[in-house]
């Protein structure tokens, strides 16, 4: 899919995101460089995974573009779609693993429905990916056999199945304790530095945006769209806008003198 050596991985201009009737996001326009680990920041109900299902082709563009590589998501044909998000690799909140399935059988879904590699070939790459999530040795337990970490592991490692150029995940902490989280924050810095994935990552979690996110854009519900863009850290040094401080330093406001 890498057709325009030059292009960002992503290139979203004058997007509007609706459900259904409703206008959840205007104009919302960005883009993401090859190889950068970019964050959809902001509060409950803001429109990050409208957003993302947007960007994956789940939900249909009211208006503006999306681009991948240069080439346009939103005008594309259906084969031509599919090929592209062939190149997905998407692990969303509530994407359970199928509980009936052992975490090599979780794994192997993808290959089994988009490959011709036998069965042989699919058990190889399923251990080498699982492997590469830190659980070798648990490819034959079953979801419920494990702990909610190595779930959202083996979630990740079955999102790697087809080698994406792009990988999408909806809050990939969710219903983690704050330890397992850290560790996922490694696994996903991990990943890119090894494996050059581009990494859109929907959060709202400060710990993971202000230690590994490159640049974030911030959503805000009062403008419908896009409050704030950059790096998190940067952005809570310069940024003037007391929106941005209280999503990202909400104890600073709390803390802040209040006059009686
Ligand atoms: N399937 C849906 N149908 C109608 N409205 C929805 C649907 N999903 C989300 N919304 C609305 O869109 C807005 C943004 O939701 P969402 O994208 O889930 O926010 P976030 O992921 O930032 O918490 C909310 O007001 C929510 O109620
Ligand atoms: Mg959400």
């Amino acid at each position: 899919m890498d057709t325009n050596a030059a292009a960002p991985a992503i290139d979203v201009q004058g997007l509007e995101c609706r459900q259904g009737e409703r206008t959840i996001l205007h104009d919302v326009t960005f883009s993401v460089a090859k190889g950068e680990l970019f964050f959809v920041i902001g509060g409950s109900g803001c429109g990050k995974s409208t957003l993302l299902k947007h960007l994956i082709g789940l939900l249909p563009v009211a208006a503006g573009r999306i681009a991948y590589f240069g080439r346009d998501f939103t005008t594309a044909g259906p084969a031509a779609r599919r090929e592209m998000q062939k190149s997905f690799g998407v692990s969303y909140q509530y994407g359970a693993l199928w509980s009936s399935m052992t975490l090599a059988e979780n794994v192997a879904l993808p290959l089994q429905e988009h490959t011709t590699l036998t069965a042989d070939e699919r058990r190889e790459i399923v251990r080498w990916k699982l492997a590469q999530v830190g659980l070798s040795g648990s490819e034959d337990q079953y979801p419920s056999e494990v702990s909610g970490g190595m779930r959202k592991r083996a979630a990740i490692a079955r999102a790697l199945a087809l080698d994406p150029q792009i990988i999408f995940f909806d809050e990939p902490a969710a219903g983690l304790d704050p330890i397992t989280s850290r560790s996922l924050d490694r696994l996903i810095l991990e990943i890119r530095d090894n494996l050059h994935t581009t990494m859109v990552i929907v959060s709202h979690e400060l710990p993971s945006i202000l230690g590994i996110a490159d640049r974030a854009i911030l959503l805000h519900r009062d403008v419908q769209g896009i409050l704030a863009e950059g790096a998190p850290r940067q952005l809570l040094a310069e940024s003037t806008d007391p929106r941005v401080h209280e999503f990202l330093a909400p104890e600073d406001v709390t803390a802040a003198p209040r006059s009686p």
